[in-house]
């Protein structure tokens, strides 16, 4: 069994020069736990300007967390290198953790000098699915001087300027759902608490600072499912209003019976993401260059959470 790891940051000072890799205890701990020492050597063309005893440390910011203290190599690594450490055994593999929610590495088989995917990389997916969902019955008060309630035809050009700031920003909603006159958004604000949609605003001070939107599938097979929408000013963010809306909007999904709500996710999205997984969503797929914006095919990601435990 061999580990590759790949290099990301070098230091050179006093003493040894420090590499960092993208792996450490968490997917070989025999070091940090008693001492196991490696025969180190480049996966990548060879550095050699001349030979050079390394210190070679993980990602996780432990004093411990040191993968060779004294490697020889030829010369010294430079980030994106790959590093291959030999006979790190069967056995590493089987003592690795998720700490840091770092997942564990792929094993690759070579048979014959042909490689296959023996164990795929665990993802933020895998390790998210051991999370209890989150209860949603439980309201998150909105931060003080916003408030959040269901949305008014009087809100409809705040409604419409949040959404359209966001469609601006290029990168977090689909374009091709904007809606495009007050009029329209006026009209959907008329009833905005049903059984089939609801739709809640964040308010501060008379201006709209958020919204989200959630809608139940009306095809009767998927009717246990919702899906939404939602933004938040861009001067706004991060001071708890998005999660303010979420609760509501899933408050409103569990009184009217639904059963799981889902919703897709640009990948490069990582506020959103954050949020969604906060909440007790988990990733269920994703769906290869579903969006064709002028940037060019971006992928989308699927997450879901059930409500009420069901399944
Ligand atoms: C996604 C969005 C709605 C979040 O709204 P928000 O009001 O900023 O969210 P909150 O302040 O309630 O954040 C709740 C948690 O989400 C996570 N989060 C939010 N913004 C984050 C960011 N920029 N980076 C990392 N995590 C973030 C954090 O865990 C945060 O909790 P914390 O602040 O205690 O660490 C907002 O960023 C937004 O409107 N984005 C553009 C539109 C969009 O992406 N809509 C969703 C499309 S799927």
């Amino acid at each position: 069994m061999v580990t590759l790891y790949r290099v990301g940051v070098v230091k050179v000072r006093e003493g040894a020069p420090i590499v960092a890799v993208d792996g450490g205890m968490s997917d070989n701990i025999r070091p940090m736990l008693y001492g196991a020492r490696y025969r180190v050597a480049f996966a990548s063309p060879p550095r050699d300007d001349g030979p050079v005893r390394v210190r070679i440390v993980g990602r996780h910011c432990e004093s411990g967390d040191v993968l060779a203290p004294d490697a020889e190599l030829p010369g010294v690594p430079r980030p994106g290198d790959l590093l291959a450490f030999a006979a790190t055994g069967a056995y590493t593999y089987s003592m690795a953790s998720a700490y840091n929610r770092v997942g564990r590495p792929a094993v690759v088989g070579v048979v014959d000098g042909r490689a296959r995917l023996w164990l795929r990389r665990e993802d933020a997916a895998d390790l998210d699915r051991l999370e209890v969902a989150w209860d949603p019955g439980r309201r998150v008060a909105p931060p003080p001087g916003v408030e959040v309630r269901p949305a008014r035809p009087a809100d409809a050009e705040g409604f419409l300027g949040v959404y359209r700031e966001a469609v601006a920003e290029e990168r977090y909603l689909r374009s091709e759902r904007v809606l495009r006159t007050v009029r329209e958004a006026r009209r959907l604000l008329r009833h905005p608490v049903t059984d089939e949609r609801a739709c809640f605003v964040a308010v501060e001070g008379g201006r709209v600072v958020g919204w989200i939107q959630v809608v139940r599938e009306p095809h009767p097979v998927v009717r246990h499912v919702a899906t939404f929408g939602m933004a938040v000013a861009r001067d706004r963010r991060r001071r708890g209003v998005g999660s303010a809306l979420l609760s509501e909007a899933l408050r409103w999904a569990r009184d009217r019976g639904v059963s799981k709500v889902e919703l897709s996710v640009y990948p490069d999205n990582r506020a959103a993401l954050a949020l969604y997984r906060r909440f007790g969503f988990v990733e269920e797929g994703r769906l290869s260059g579903h969006s064709r914006e002028p940037s060019g095919y971006r992928d989308e990601i699927l997450m879901g959470v059930w409500l009420q435990g069901e399944r």
